[in-house]
């Protein structure tokens, strides 16, 4: 069986990078993007998660993410983000890698996570460098840097390219698995959703969870279909 193999090679596997998306949050009560009740059936991308949709209007676009925080910040890490800390605990070399912006692996206590789409509870300044962590809620919204400027969210918006850095360790992990998890993501936004090709194509064993058949269903070796919350702990047991 599909998940008795996947357990196996993750046993054996001294090097596995994991790929989250919003599904792995959704048992907190984190809205996804793209499922039934996701937040792009809602809203459109471009009024509010542009880097133009920004510049036109600044006070919507705070006020949308402040809300969001607002959702996050009463929502607590499930047993699926602890699953993965666990493993990171039992694993010579691990990655996880997350697409996700709401910081609950970090709270769950995964040690390094490469948040390649940002996180909201970072802030950066649209004139200077400056970036610094905030986690009030509400914010006084549009917040401002120290030197004046308006600041901004700190997450990756339509158009932008991720950060530099942060993406190369991503890449470096999933050329070099043993293993790669992909975990809770549609898999339709690229670059990230790229990622789940190199680590097959690098000759890692690609397994997926997730509720529902995705873009990348087809050419992973196994995919394990549920919620998050309840597969990870069964598989990593
Ligand atoms: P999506 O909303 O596109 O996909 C969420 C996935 O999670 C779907 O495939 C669901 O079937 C699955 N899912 C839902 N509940 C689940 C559960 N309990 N357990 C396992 N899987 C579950 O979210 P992402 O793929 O993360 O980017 O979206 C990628 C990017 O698109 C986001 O980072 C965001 C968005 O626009 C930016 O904002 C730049």
């Amino acid at each position: 069986m599909c998940v008795e193999q996947a357990r196996r090679w993750i046993q054996d596997a001294s090097l596995i990078t994991v790929l989250t998306g919003a599904g792995i949050s959704a048992e907190s009560g984190i809205p996804t993007f793209r499922g039934q009740a996701g937040l792009w059936k809602q809203f459109r991308p471009e009024d509010l998660a542009t880097p133009e949709a920004f510049a036109r209007n600044p006070k919507l676009v705070w006020e949308w993410y402040d809300w969001r925080r607002g959702l996050i910040d009463q929502t607590k890490p499930n047993n699926g983000h602890y699953a993965l800390v666990q493993l990171e605990h039992r694993t010579p070399q691990f990655t996880l890698i997350t697409q996700n912006v709401d910081g609950l692996h970090e709270r769950a206590g995964s040690q390094t996570v490469l948040e390649v789409h940002g996180s909201i509870w970072k802030l950066r300044c649209t004139e200077c460098c400056r970036s610094w962590p905030d986690r009030t809620v509400p914010l006084c919204t549009p917040p401002h840097c120290v030197c004046g400027a308006l600041a901004r969210p700190g997450v990756v918006w339509f158009g932008e390219n991720l950060p530099e850095d942060v993406w190369i360790a991503a890449h470096k992990a999933t050329l070099a698995c043993d293993v790669f998890l992909v975990i809770g993501t549609s898999a339709v936004v690229y670059p990230a959703a790229g990622l789940a090709h190199l680590a097959k194509s690098s000759g890692a064993k690609v397994i997926e969870i997730n509720t529902e058949a995705t873009a990348i269903s087809e050419s992973v070796d196994c995919t394990l279909l549920g919620p998050s919350g309840q597969i990870l702990p069964e598989l990593i047991r």
